[in-house]
This record gives structure tokens, C-alpha cells and sequence, in this order.
């Protein structure tokens, strides 16, 4: 099989991730049968030094015709002063948004060989996915601003519908089917109305899933239970905005940022996958960056838009013995360079 493959490389620290990401899929599918294209797509700070543009729209429209899309970060300090319809991030919201990806799914797994690195003392066990919606609630609400007789004001709205508010709870109640049969749905239902109708459409949707434990719980008991005791969670699912800080809260139990890949995914095989870090523009060019979240994200993409799983636990396994004898690159303890770090992927592989 052919897989044509977006390459959104981005700004900062992308392109060298994105490099070794591709690196390691050409090797797995190495002798397989299958193997991949590759399409670059413009978007992000880059696009806005070339076009003016954060997305430009012939980058959608190539997007929607290419199988799956690997990014690696966008946005950085040059473009940082830029109003908010302009900015690099505007490149990413309008992706997820375009090619109507609802879901982020972003698993949050302590490496045995990272414990070390987990800011737990005695953390056991912690494997949570977070279930994060990704195309509504304030993200993508009214947002603007007023005079006033106090100066400026400004407002960021957050709405959800019970459609939106279903489809990804179903994405988690499925997803805890397959694992530990148990969901926690994130709120903050003792003072928002949108977290009210949350909680509801939640709650009803649980009856539909008898087999799967269900508990809400306000996000900011969240934040402290993460790190209280995380081995209570299974899956998460949460709203655009607390799924976001949720999760790199929940990075730090795996040792690093650089640790987390993502997938963002729709009602169609095509997904967007991408490490849940950002473009890193202090480490930018340095060959210091740590590209196990990116690498694991095109084991996400090999599993869920190629259902290549085989092929995609080749990868996690590569990862994991490079990790278990001490291949390490800065943030996780060790001294290897992104390049170095990728050789042993693909020594492994
Ligand atoms: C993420 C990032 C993005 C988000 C930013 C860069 C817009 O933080 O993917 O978690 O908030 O969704
Ligand atoms: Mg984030």
C-alpha cells in the first residue's frame, strides 16, 4: 500500500523532529510491502514569512487530499506580536478545524526505564489516555473586544452542543472499551453552564456503556488527583480547553514533554498527528531536541489511519529498548543528540 503522507514540518524545533520521524517510518516499512509519499505542506510561522498567511489555503487543500498528516510544531517569539487571526497557532486550530479532526487522543505512558525521571516518588503504574475534544468550546467561541468606561475589555466565550459534547464522549467510552474499562469526564459543572450540559450529556451517555465505570470530577480536583494519585485514571475526557492543560500537567509523570505524541482524528481514516510540545525555539537548531513524541506519533498514524499495528509496535518496542539501555537524550536525563537519539531508534528497529 501507498501512504501518502502530509508533512506540516513547521517552525522551531520541527523540521529536525518531523526529519527523524520520517527517517524511522521509512525503516519500519522497510520490506513490509508498503511504504509512504511524502507531501510537504506549508503552514505555521513559515507560512506567514512566505504567504502572509498562517494556513494558506492550498495547504488545506492538499492536506484533504494526502492519506495522513505528520506535524511538528508551530509558532515562535518572531512571530509572537502578530494579532491573534495571524499567529502560527492559527495554522494548527485551522487544520483540526478543517479537516474536522473532534478528537485528540493523547496517551500518557511512564516508560519503565524514565521512572526515574517521573516526578512521582513511587509512582506504579501510569497509563492514561486523554481524551481531549479539539474543534469546539472556547477555542473556537466568540471571542472580541469592547471600549468601556474602565478601559478595554475583552471576552473569549466557551459553548458546546450536545452533539459535540456526545461524539467525543463516545470516542472515550470506546477507547476505555478496549482498556481498562473505566472513564473520568472533566468539569467544572459547579459554575459553568456549558460544563453543566457536559456533565448531562455525559451522564447519559454512561447508561449506553454499562460495562465502563464512569466518575466526573471538577477539573481543578483533577489537576491535584494527576499528580495525587494518577494510577485512579483509565481514560479522561475533557474539553478543548481543560484537556489541553490537563495534558502537559499529565507529561511531566512521563519524565519530559518530549515524551508525548498525539492523535487528532475525525469521522475518516485521515488524522493529524503531532507531538503534544511545542516548537522549543530556545533549543531550535541545536540537534538537542528529543523526537520520541514525534516518532511515536507516526506510530499513532501507522495504527489508526493504516490499522498497520504490527508495523506501528515495531516502533513502541525500538523506543523502549533505546530507552531501557540508557539512549537518553537531554531532557530525559541523558546527554544524545536528536540525531544520535534517531540512530539508535532505527539501530533498534
Ligand atoms: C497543543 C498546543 C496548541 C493547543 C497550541 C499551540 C495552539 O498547546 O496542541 O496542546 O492549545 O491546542
Ligand atoms: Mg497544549
Amino acid at each position: 500500500m501507498e501512504l501518502k503522507i502530509g508533512l506540516v514540518k513547521g517552525d522551531g524545533i520541527g523540521p529536525e523532529i518531523v526529519d527523524c520521524a520520517v527517517k524511522v517510518l521509512n525503516k519500519a516499512l522497510d520490506n513490509s510491502g508498503h511504504y509512504a509519499v511524502y507531501e510537504e505542506l506549508c503552514a505555521g510561522g513559515t507560512a506567514i514569512d512566505k504567504y502572509d498567511v498562517p494556513l494558506p489555503a492550498v495547504t488545506v487543500e492538499k492536506a484533504l487530499k494526502c492519506d495522513s498528516i505528520l506535524l511538528g510544531a508551530v509558532g515562535g517569539p518572531k512571530w509572537d506580536t502578530l494579532p491573534g487571526h495571524l499567529r502560527p497557532e492559527r495554522a494548527l486550530l485551522g487544520l483540526r478545524k478543517e479537516l474536522g479532526l473532534y478528537a485528540n487522543i493523547r496517551p500518557v505512558k511512564l516508560f519503565p526505564a524514565l521512572k526515574d525521571r517521573c516526578l512521582l516518588k513511587d509512582a506504579a503504574k501510569i497509563d492514561i489516555v486523554i481524551v481531549r475534544e479539539l474543534t469546539g468550546g472556547i477555542y473556537f467561541g466568540q471571542r472580541g473586544r469592547n471600549q468601556t468606561e474602565y478601559g478595554i475589555e475583552a471576552y473569549d466565550t466557551e459553548t458546546y452542543n450536545e452533539m459535540e459534547i456526545e461524539r467525543i464522549g463516545r470516542v472515550a467510552f470506546e477507547y476505555a472499551m478496549k482498556r481498562r474499562k473505566k472513564v473520568t469526564s472533566i468539569d467544572k459543572a459547579n459554575v459553568l453552564e456549558s460544563s453543566r450540559l457536559w456533565r448531562e450529556v455525559m451522564h447519559n451517555l454512561s447508561k449506553q456503556y454499562p460495562l465502563v465505570e464512569y466518575n466526573d470530577m471538577l477539573v481543578d480536583n483533577a489537576a491535584m488527583q494527576l499528580i495525587r494519585n494518577p494510577e485512579q485514571f483509565d481514560v479522561i475526557v475533557a474539553s478543548n480547553m481543560f484537556g489541553d492543560i490537563l495534558s502537559d500537567e499529565a507529561s511531566q509523570l512521563t519524565g519530559s514533554i518530549g515524551m508525548l505524541p498525539s492523535a487528532s482524528l475525525g469521522n475518516t481514516k485521515r488524522g493529524l498527528y503531532e507531538p503534544i510540545h511545542g516548537s522549543a525555539p530556545d533549543i531550535a537548531g541545536k540537534n538537542l531536541a528529543n523526537p520520541i513524541a514525534t516518532i511515536l506519533s507516526v506510530s499513532m498514524m501507522l495504527s489508526y489511519s493504516f490499522d498497520l499495528d504490527v508495523i506501528a509496535k515495531k516502533i513502541d518496542t525500538a523506543v523502549e529498548k533505546t530507552l531501557r539501555n540508557r539512549y537518553l537524550t537531554k531532557d530525559i536525563g541523558g546527554d544524545l543528540t536528536t540525531d544520535q537519539i534517531t540512530e539508535k531508534i532505527l539501530e533498534y528497529l
